[in-house]
């Protein structure tokens, strides 16, 4: 069986960046590394909008989001966090694990976060030292405003701003410099379409600041030390060499291909996928801001969605994702992010519409293909 991956991480890679990676491997502190970092650190800056430097760790996303707290704050700090999803509820879970205060902004599922709201919580307390988010909250198919958010973090001298950009970075502007991101956070297995294994991190002049008084323990994580190597094309410790080399090719093929450009493919992607599931009848489970990462949609009434994940992996190949906690059951989400294409939507929602008539669903067998080509010929 042929099979499709349209997951939001790990995500499909191009065959030119796997014939990369299955060179023979070279040493990391040998000359031949040193043109490979050099280049990776100059496009990684292209990337993320920044004049400093891109950390590379050999971690999954999580890591980076981990070094963004252990290397940004002490015992006993506050700071808001944004949970309006898994990833939210992470960004929590890391500040309790090393004793911060966090203040948890609730957001419903599905929906954005208001700005206003954390400008209120900030002047309530001005002592917060930093504000985490998700630009893309990947298991609600929704999309936090971070430019507007950056506004209103930018006027605080004692607050950064950590936005984690792990199905953001690579699929809709984040211009970290320009915006006033103080860290900026993504992982290889999204838009950057590597396998698993590489976390990054920039981080502002602010928050490079914030660093010098930081207390809280770290050791593998530690962010001053990696930049200080990075500025030598290393890394503290043994980089995850393959896939800094396949880096190398996406990132020279990315910057071939232009943000600009890359942001409104993944646009076009994103809206075609989601008006051909309102053509066959479902509804959005973020239609208010939806993500151009991954779009996730509600199930016909009365249908676990689990069924149609199963439906679309066993029967057809087509790997799509679930919902998640209060989610499960409710919702799928197909991506679309990364190495993808016009055809890969036509895949996703032909899988659906395959899916469903299976399922006993009723609705215009081809409608959402229609609708879905109609918007992909714009
Ligand atoms: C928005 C977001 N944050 C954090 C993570 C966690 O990253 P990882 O699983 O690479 O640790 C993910 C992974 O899906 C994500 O989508």
């Amino acid at each position: 069986m042929k099979r499709y991956l349209l997951t939001p991480g790990p995500t499909m890679l191009a065959p030119t960046t796997l014939l990369e990676m299955a060179k023979p491997i070279i040493h990391h502190r040998a000359p031949e590394f040193i043109p490979v970092m050099q280049e990776v650190r100059e496009n990684l800056k292209y990337l993320f909008g920044t004049k400093n430097e891109v950390l590379i760790l050999a971690a999954s996303g999580t890591g980076a989001m981990e070094g963004a707290v252990t290397n940004t704050l002490s015992p006993g700090d506050k700071a808001i966090v944004v949970d309006g999803g898994k990833f939210g509820e992470r960004w929590t879970n890391i500040c309790k694990a090393y004793g911060i205060e966090a203040k948890v902004i609730k957001v419903e599922w599905g929906k954005a976060v208001n700005p206003a709201d954390i400008k209120k919580a900030l002047e309530k307390e001005p002592d917060i030292k930093a504000v985490f988010i998700q630009a893309s909250e990947t298991s609600t198919g929704a999309m936090h405003p971070t430019k507007e958010i950056a506004e209103v973090v930018k006027n605080c001298d004692n607050t950064i701003l950590v936005v984690d950009g792990i199905t953001g970075v690579g699929v809709f502007p984040l211009p970290m410099d320009e915006w006033g991101i103080d860290i900026l956070l993504t992982g290889s297995q999204k838009a950057l379409m590597l396998p698993p294994g590489l976390a990054f991190a920039a981080l502002s002049d602010k928050a490079w600041k914030f660093v010098e008084s930081a207390k809280l323990p770290r050791f593998y994580f530690d962010y001053k030390k990696e930049n200080k190597n990075i500025k030598e094309n290393q890394t503290a410790y043994t980089p995850a060499v393959s896939l800094i080399v396949g880096l190398q090719e996406v990132l020279r093929r990315m910057k071939e291909e232009g943000l600009d450009n890359i942001f409104s493919r993944h646009d076009k992607l994103a809206r075609a996928t989601r008006e051909g599931m309102k053509a066959i009848g479902l509804k959005l489970f973020a239609p208010d801001s939806p993500s151009n990462a991954v779009t996730a949609v509600y199930g016909p009434e009365g249908m676990d969605t689990g069924k149609i994940v199963k439906y679309c992996r066993d029967s057809l190949g087509v790997t799509l994702t679930g919902g998640q906690d209060q989610a499960k059951g409710k919702i799928f989400r197909i991506a679309h992010l990364g190495y993808y294409d016009k055809f890969d939507v036509m895949v996703g929602v032909t899988a659906i519409e395959f899916a469903l008539k299976s399922l006993g669903y009723k609705f215009a067998l081809g409608a959402g293909v229609a609708k879905a080509m109609e918007i992909l010929s714009e």
